[in-house]
């Protein structure tokens, strides 16, 4: 068996159900002849579904900032006040609840105060993270907070404690939440912001065991007790003070920072994990999709371990846990860096599963969860919006736009369980939550070639009106492109009502949203 791929066996094992019984002509693919039974659990609460968990990231890398959410005020692209008109309409409509920025990697090398004052007064910098690139420092924070009040996200910070200072981080929440009278914060009136821009979500650092310093966590623990130390309420903002956690399901260096911070704890910790993926983005084999996409129950697993692990500490259950770089990280090519810059990844059906996969996985873990933030959000890994290089006008949302699109009536529900709960990595993933009689389901197929014919009891209710919007295309290659920017986009799922129950069927690769309103 190819590696990575799971067995018919294995398959049905999961209740997926079996194909070839009635053929459903046109379709491509043949209608299961049994359904799988799922059981929502009204009585089962799990936790608030935070609108956190659709959370963003934009890094000073290739065409994320410069060119991608920023084009500045003398572009020829149609753009508000330098912000790419087109991507501010797209990702307002869409909703951002937070937006992390400036790094990533960059992050611990950069110095807030580089890109304040008049543009044109601004230090010239080399990004080292990235490519040497030369940034002229014209998105700042400025830009930032005018950014995320122009789409609605919270700004979430990550300091520099790589290459920086405590007084440099302890400055720039002076200049961000100091209401008034401190040179700082007449600093920031004059650059155009009396009113303070409180600002809750600080990283401090990132990725320390690697692009942040290459620190153990013995090392980092003593960086973040000095720095946290003088990171301190302010302007009436408590700062949500986020640690630099592990990379995927590390113990080692969760209990290392755990046990070097001593008597202190952080907010949250913060753990990265990427769904790598062996193909170029356009070309995956249905073996290296299946391996990419069985990686997510390995985040679910690091999740539940990486809680449990806090949760042992004492105190250490008040502490966040914050996934806050996930999504696919497929093999890039050269030619379309170069074009459209570092770390440019296309988006295919198959990346909307995946979006879809990660989605299902925060309602199921809404408890053990603080925030996420997909990597990144413009033209960087697994994004909403890729443009024709930083000089194209062209903009297009991405599958994993419309994944996020389709899980956002989850935002602020109450998550519930669904049972039997998935078996193996590749089986049906479904998750839900609720809001009085107003009930959420979302369902993802993540089979390239087996359909999936569904059955949903509610227990505690009956279903008296249900509707399904579907993600989906046959070719797990297949995505919106410039010529075909509304190729995968969601559509209406036909969904069957019987005697309060619910019965539908998914296409392969199908990433599904119910509307169930319970009597
Ligand atoms: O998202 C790209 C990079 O991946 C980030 O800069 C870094 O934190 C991670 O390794």
């Amino acid at each position: 068996m190819r590696p990575g791929t799971i067995s018919r066996r294995r398959f049905l094992a999961a209740g997926a159900a079996t194909a070839a019984a009635c053929a459903a002509p046109g379709l491509g693919w043949a209608l299961p002849s049994s359904a799988l039974a799922l059981t929502v659990r009204l009585d089962q609460e799990i936790g608030l579904v935070r609108p956190e968990f659709h959370g963003q990231f934009a890094e000073n890398l290739g065409a994320c900032v410069y060119g991608g959410l920023w084009v500045g005020p003398q572009s020829k692209i149609p753009n508000v006040d330098g912000y790419r008109a087109l991507a501010m309409r797209y990702l307002s409509e869409l909703g951002i609840p937070v937006l992390r920025w400036p790094g990533g990697c960059f992050a611990d090398t950069y110095n807030w105060r580089d890109g304040i004052g008049p543009r044109a007064e601004r230090p010239k910098t080399v990004n080292i993270a990235w490519g040497d690139v030369i940034d002229d420092n014209s998105f700042g924070t400025d830009e930032f907070i005018g950014l995320c009040r122009r789409i609605g996200a919270q700004p979430y910070l990550a300091g520099n404690v790589g290459t920086g200072t405590p007084e440099e981080l302890r400055d720039w929440m002076e200049y961000c939440n100091f209401p008034a009278g401190s040179t700082l914060a007449e600093l920031r009136a004059k650059n155009g912001s009396p009113a303070p821009f409180r600002v809750r979500y600080w990283g401090v650092g990132n990725e320390s065991w690697g692009c942040g310093g290459n620190m153990t966590p013995k090392e980092y623990a003593l960086k973040y007790r000095q720095f946290a130390t003088f990171l301190r309420p302010m302007g009436g903002v408590n700062p949500y003070l986020i640690a630099s956690g592990p990379n995927g399901n590390d113990g080692y260096w969760m209990r290392g920072l755990m046990d070097g911070l001593q008597w202190m704890r952080p907010s949250g910790v913060s753990m990265h994990y990427y769904e790598g993926g062996a193909d170029a983005p356009a070309e995956f084999t249905a073996a290296a999709m299946d391996r990419q996409l069985a990686i997510f129950a390995k985040v679910e697993a690091a999740i539940r371990q990486q809680r449990a692990i806090l949760d042992g500490y004492p105190r250490g259950d008040r502490v966040g846990l914050v996934l806050d770089e996930w999504g696919v990280w497929d093999r890039l090519s050269r030619a379309q860096q170069k074009r459209y810059g570092m770390l440019y990844q296309p988006a295919t059906m198959r990346s909307g599963v995946a979006a879809g996969l990660g989605l299902n996985m925060f309602n199921r873990q809404a408890h053990r969860l603080r925030l996420c933030a997909i990597a990144q959000i413009v033209n960087v890994l697994q994004s909403l919006l890729v443009t024709d290089g930083p000089d194209g006008e062209r903009c297009v949302r991405t599958t994993t736009y419309y994944a996020f699109q389709l899980f956002k009536p989850h935002r602020g529900n109450t998550a519930v369980r669904v049972t039997p709960e998935q078996a193996v990595p590749l089986g049906l993933s479904a998750s839900a939550s609720r809001r009085g009689r107003a009930l959420v389901v979302s369902l993802v197929n993540p089979q390239d070639r087996e359909p999936m014919r569904v059955r949903l009891a509610i227990a505690g209710a009956a279903a008296s009106s249900a509707s399904g919007q579907a993600l989906h295309d046959a070719d797990r290659n297949a995505g919106n492109t410039f010529d075909h920017p509304l190729r995968v986009v969601p559509r209406a799922l036909p969904v069957r009502l019987r005697r309060g129950e619910l019965e539908l069927d998914l296409p392969p690769l199908t990433v599904a949203t119910l509307h169930v309103e319970l009597s």
